[in-house]
């Protein structure tokens, strides 16, 4: 019997803010299943700010969505039909896979989950996922946690810096956050513990707001966001301390960025290391960093929120959210 699937394709390419029009549902055949390949029904897709930049035609460090072409994303899938030696019905897994609630895919674009007991599937896509892996990597390497510094993360309460701030608590950091909104602030306070939160949206002065919360100055700050945020906190940096540069999503929306960054002298006087990094860098060492989050995930020492949207229909509107800050945690779309 045919089978069809829904399928989002990128319509148009965004000029400045992504919207709803960028992006077309449509119904698709699916092709038969050859052998080593499997047929699988996605059951949650992450959704991330990086793809935003994929939807430009520009050179990245991965290549842009095609015009009429599926939007991909990290999905964990169920089995449904199997041609694999590998896998069996029934068996869950993880990949980049376009967004269509069923796909014919080959067994070597997916791995197996096998979730713990006491650890949620979805885990997989966040905190045990990229986003949680990112934390790790870019605060214990780039970062370079000592007991008793000061750690500034913005976008604090989504899905890379909820973690990246408990992992620095766990190194005994003083964290303060950076957030948008009274709820986020009150979320990593309450149940994260963070030292301290900025709620960029009520007090726009970075700069004033960090000299009160830290007068001792900044040794690291984990960057998520870029922009003016960034100019605040480049102003309270401590002598030797560390930038880790890990995402600039203020500026995914502009079509045109003002020249800068500017704040480089603050940077020179305080002798400021700066990195910007790729979570993929650290691929070998992915397992014993997922080893090691579980851990603390079952200790209790990290917990983790994630958003959850119902509805394949609302994959765009979802990852829209992202640069709304409609998420605390990480921003999930469930099929
Ligand atoms: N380098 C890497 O390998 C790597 C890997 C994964 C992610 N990243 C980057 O890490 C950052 C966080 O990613 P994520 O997946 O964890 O997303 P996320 O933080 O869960 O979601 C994005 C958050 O960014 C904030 N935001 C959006 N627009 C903003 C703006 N104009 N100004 C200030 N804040 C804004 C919003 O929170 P508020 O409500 O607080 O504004 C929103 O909730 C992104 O920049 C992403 O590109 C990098």
């Amino acid at each position: 019997m045919e089978k069809y699937t829904k399928k989002f394709i990128l319509k148009r390419r965004p000029s400045g803010e992504a919207s709803t029009d960028n992006f077309e549902l449509i119904e698709e055949k699916l092709p038969g299943i050859s052998r080593s390949e499997i047929l699988v029904k996605a059951k949650y897709f992450s959704v991330d700010p990086y793809m935003r930049n994929r939807m430009n035609n520009v050179e990245s460090y991965v290549s842009p969505f095609e015009l009429n072409s599926a939007i991909t994303g990290d999905c964990i899938a169920e089995i449904i039909e199997t041609r694999s030696d590998r896998y069996n019905i029934g068996d869950l897994v993880i990949g980049n896979l376009p967004w269509q609630e069923y796909s014919v895919v080959n067994q070597e674009k997916v791995e197996i989950i096998l979730p713990a007991e006491t650890i949620s599937s979805t885990a997989y896509l966040s905190v045990l996922g990229l986003t949680g892996l990112t934390a790790y990597f870019g605060l214990l390497d780039i970062g370079d946690p000592k007991l008793g510094d000061t750690v500034v993360i913005s976008a604090a309460a989504g899905a890379v810096g909820s973690v990246a701030g408990q992992i620095a608590g766990i190194k005994g950091c003083k964290v303060i956050g950076i957030c948008g909104g009274e709820e986020k602030s009150d979320y990593l306070k309450t149940y994260l513990n963070f030292n301290d939160t900025i709620d960029y949206k009520k007090t726009p002065n970075i700069r004033k707001e960090l000299r009160k919360r830290c007068p001792e100055k900044v040794d690291i700050y984990f960057d998520n966001v870029g922009g003016e945020i960034s100019d605040g906190v480049f102003y309270q940096l401590n002598n030797y301390a560390r930038i880790i540069l890990c995402g600039q999503i203020s500026l995914y929306n502009l079509n045109r960025l003002s020249m800068g960054p500017r704040l480089f002298p603050q940077l020179l006087i305080r002798r400021v290391k700066m990195q910007g990094f790729i979570v993929y860098d650290y691929i070998k060492q992915f397992p014993e960093a997922r080893d090691r989050i579980k851990q603390w995930v079952l200790e209790g020492k990290i917990k983790y929120s994630e958003n959850i949207i119902d509805g394949f229909e609302n994959l765009p509107t979802a990852f829209l959210g992202l640069f709304s800050g409609e998420n605390i945690g990480k921003q999930l779309v469930m099929v």
